[in-house]
Formats: structure tokens, C-alpha cells, sequence
């Protein structure tokens, strides 16, 4: 397609979705940085929050600031039942049977390590296998390796093509009696690449195996519903989804939350204490000990609702033109390789450009006003695998138009200015 030809539909599915209406919701987005407007291309480290969120923490902290199941009074009430509202919101985000499924945690790393604490150190066995991908993000690998050093459990590797997608071929002949957990990533935070969840899951399970998936760049991009997933476990970062930093969830079946062991134990946690024993309250509470993150969980509430305004389809085919406009857009500048060329990609993109450090690129971007990550991304072992130390990585979201990727690119033909 040309580019005047991809430039029209861009615009057309920006029109659908008002993204021009959605930037105002957004005060950072109206701001400058080193002088120039901001053009905040590095949504997969965080995404930034609408004012809806903002008001959201201000409330809580002006209106209702109290902690929550504890206080006889009036404010205490009202914090309990906002945040209990909140868990509500997020079960049905995420299409789970019930809210007692979902567990506030701190982000998508707590949630991993929430499970193999207490699944893999109830349910894991000496010699079992943990299968991970190539394509993990560190939170995905080093839980399951001190796992593996406290249990005698074992790592198996699903490796990626050439484009960065699972090789299916290689996962089905890992899996097998000795696999006791599938943990995966729904899409790759270095890459973009969307695995192809509902095969792994289902050959997971025809092998009796639980699946964990890692949600954290998938759930801002994508509607994900739990039950048709049939997923076991399901993690997501609040602040990757225009919520505040510092709360995230874990989606677990009740059955597991059920079985598993408390994770940490404290106030909130418990039925009954006596100094001979203690019995636990029954899931989520049994898994949130001590003082949550009340305000946090409440504006991750409001930035679910915010994101209910628009329709999924819509934010899905929008983002996907952007993503082929800068595809194509930056196969325009010599030098560039883009690494991660899946079909199916969230809209992120990584590149190296022949000759310079990515961190010189990262710089020269900023001197631009242009925000985007360099580096390993958290995922050392699939840089290893495409044979580069680090990228530059523009990772966009729903508010990000093609005028920002035209400023993008224009800036990369000045980095090759400075070092050709
Ligand atoms: N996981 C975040 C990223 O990919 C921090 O940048």
C-alpha cells in the first residue's frame, strides 16, 4: 500500500475512534518536552493517565481517604466500598466468573511471583517441568528460576522464528508428563509479537497442564476474556492501561486460589489468629495481606471506565494502521532493521539502525522531544536470540497519531545525519 494510501486509512480509523477528542482526556499530552511538543512513544514502560484517572487519586485522597474493611466510619465505608467496586470493575474487564478470582497485587511481576510462590511451591514437584518462551520479559523468567532452586523444578525454552513468533512445532514436544506449568506472554513487551494463546492453552490442557499468562502489553491493546481463554492465571499491570503505578492484578480460576497457599501473611489475610494457628479468610482476601493499594486499585476502576467509552474494535483497528504506517514509515530510513515482524503484533516497534548504539539513537530522539525506551527491555535472552545487545523501541498507544510517527521519523533521518 502506498504511503499517501496507509496515511488516508490512518486517519480514517483515528476519525473512528475520536483519538483527536481522546488526546484532550490526556493533560501530559499537551505538554512540551525539551521545548518541542511532547511525542510520548514509550507506552509499553508506562502509558500515561487521563484526567478521569487523575481526579480518580485526587478524590480518594481529598474525599474518602480511609483504610478499608477495618474502620467503623463513614469514610471507612466509603474507601471499602470503592475498592470493592474496583475488584468488581476488573472482573468484568476481564470476563472472570467472579470477583473473588481477582487478587490486587502490586503489578504483573507481583502476580508471577504471587503464583510461584504458592502454586509452584504447593503444586510443583522435584524434576517437574516449568515451560517459559523465548520471548519472556525477566518478570516471566527469574521467579520460575528461583522456583527452580528452591524445588529441583525445571526451565524449558519455546524458541522464536526469524519474525519472532513461537515455533508451535517446538512447544507440543515440550510439553509432556513431566510438565506441571505453561507460563507465557500474551504479547512480547520487546517485540510486539501476540502469541497464539488460545492453541497454547488448549494443548496445555488436553495434557491436564495449567497455563499462566502475562498480560502486561496485551491488556492495553486488546479486550482479553479470561473464560473464552480458559487461562488459568492472567496478569496485568494497572499503570500499562492509563492506571496509576503500583497496582496491578492477578486473574486466577478459584479453584487454584482455593488450593494455594497464602502468599505472605499479615492483617486482612486471616479468619482466625491464635498463637497455636491461624486460618485464613477465603480468597481474594486470603491473598491481599495487609494495606493494599486502595486509591490505586480505585483509579485503576477509573481508567476501566474510561477505556469502556470506546469501543475495542475501534482502539484495535486503529492501532493496527498506526502500527503498518510506522512500519512502513521507518523501513523508509537506511539503515533501519526492525526487530519483531510477526503478523500479529501490538503496536510496537523495535528497531537497531546500522552503526549506532540505540542509547545514542534514545538521546538524539529526546533532543527532539521524542520518548521512546532503549536497551534490553527486560528480556536479555531474546536480544541474545536476534543477535543485538539492545534496541530503540517505540511503543504506541491509542493516543499516538500518524503525525507523531512522521515526527519520529524525520528525527531518525537526523540521527543518521550526526553519525554518517
Ligand atoms: N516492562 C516495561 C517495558 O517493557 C517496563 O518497558
Amino acid at each position: 500500500m502506498s504511503t499517501t494510501t496507509l496515511q488516508s486509512a490512518t486517519k480514517r480509523a483515528a476519525e473512528a475512534l475520536d483519538v483527536a477528542g481522546l488526546r484532550r482526556q490526556f493533560p501530559i499530552l499537551g505538554r512540551a518536552a525539551r521545548d518541542r511538543p511532547l511525542v510520548y512513544l514509550d507506552n509499553a514502560a508506562t502509558s500515561q493517565k487521563p484526567q478521569a484517572v487523575i481526579d480518580a487519586l485526587l478524590r480518594f485522597y481529598t474525599e474518602d481517604c480511609s483504610n478499608i474493611h477495618r474502620g467503623a466510619h463513614l469514610l471507612g465505608q466509603r474507601a471499602s466500598e470503592a475498592y470493592d467496586a474496583a475488584r468488581v470493575r476488573v472482573q468484568r474487564f476481564l470476563g472472570a466468573g467472579s470477583d473473588s478470582e481477582i487478587i490486587f497485587v502490586r503489578g504483573t511481576t507481583e502476580a508471577i511471583n504471587l503464583v510461584a510462590q504458592a502454586f509452584g511451591t504447593r503444586h510443583l514437584e522435584p524434576g517437574q517441568e516449568i515451560i517459559i518462551s523465548t520471548l519472556e520479559h525477566h518478570a516471566n523468567i527469574v521467579p520460575w528460576q528461583m522456583l527452580c532452586q528452591r524445588r529441583g523444578t525445571r526451565l524449558r525454552i519455546v524458541p522464536v522464528d526469524e519474525t519472532g513468533q513461537l515455533v508451535m512445532d517446538a512447544y507440543e514436544r515440550l510439553l509432556g508428563p513431566r510438565t506441571g506449568l505453561v507460563a507465557v506472554t500474551h504479547a512480547s513487551n520487546a517485540l510486539g509479537t501476540v502469541t497464539p494463546l488460545r492453541e497454547i492453552i488448549a494443548l496445555a490442557h488436553r495434557q491436564g497442564v495449567p497455563v499462566l499468562v502475562d498480560g502486561a502489553q496485551a491488556v492495553p491493546h486488546r479486550r482479553v476474556d479470561v473464560s473464552q481463554l480458559d487461562c488459568d492465571f492472567y496478569a496485568f499491570s494497572g499503570h500499562k492501561v492509563f492506571g496509576p503505578t503500583g497496582i496491578g492484578v492477578l486473574y486466577a480460576k478459584r479453584r487454584w486460589l482455593e488450593a494455594m497457599p497464602p502468599y505472605q501473611g499479615g492483617g486482612g489475610m486471616i479468619s482466625s489468629v491464635r498463637f497455636q494457628g491461624t486460618t485464613y479468610a477465603d480468597p481474594p482476601h486470603k491473598f491481599e495481606a495487609g494495606t493494599p493499594h486502595i486509591a490505586g486499585a480505585i483509579a485503576l476502576g477509573a481508567a476501566i471506565d474510561f477505556l469502556d467509552q470506546y469501543s475495542g474494535r475501534a482502539i484495535e483497528e486503529y492501532e493496527q494502521q498506526l502500527l503498518e504506517y510506522a512500519t512502513q514509515s521507518l523501513a523508509s530510513v537506511p539503515g533501519l532493521r526492525i526487530i519483531g515482524t510477526a503478523p500479529d503484533k501490538v503496536p510496537i516497534l523495535s528497531f537497531v539502525l546500522q552503526g549506532i548504539h540505540p542509547h545514542d539513537v534514545g538521546t538524539i530522539l529526546d533532543r527532539y522531544g521524542i520518548a521512546t525506551r532503549t536497551g534490553h527491555h527486560c528480556a536479555q535472552p531474546l536480544m541474545e536470540r536476534f543477535g543485538v545487545p539492545a534496541t530503540t523501541r517505540a511503543s504506541l498507544a491509542m493516543y499516538n497519531t500518524h503525525h507523531e510517527i512522521d515526527a519520529l521519523i524525520d528525527a531518525l533521518h537526523k540521527v543518521n545525519e550526526v553519525f554518517r
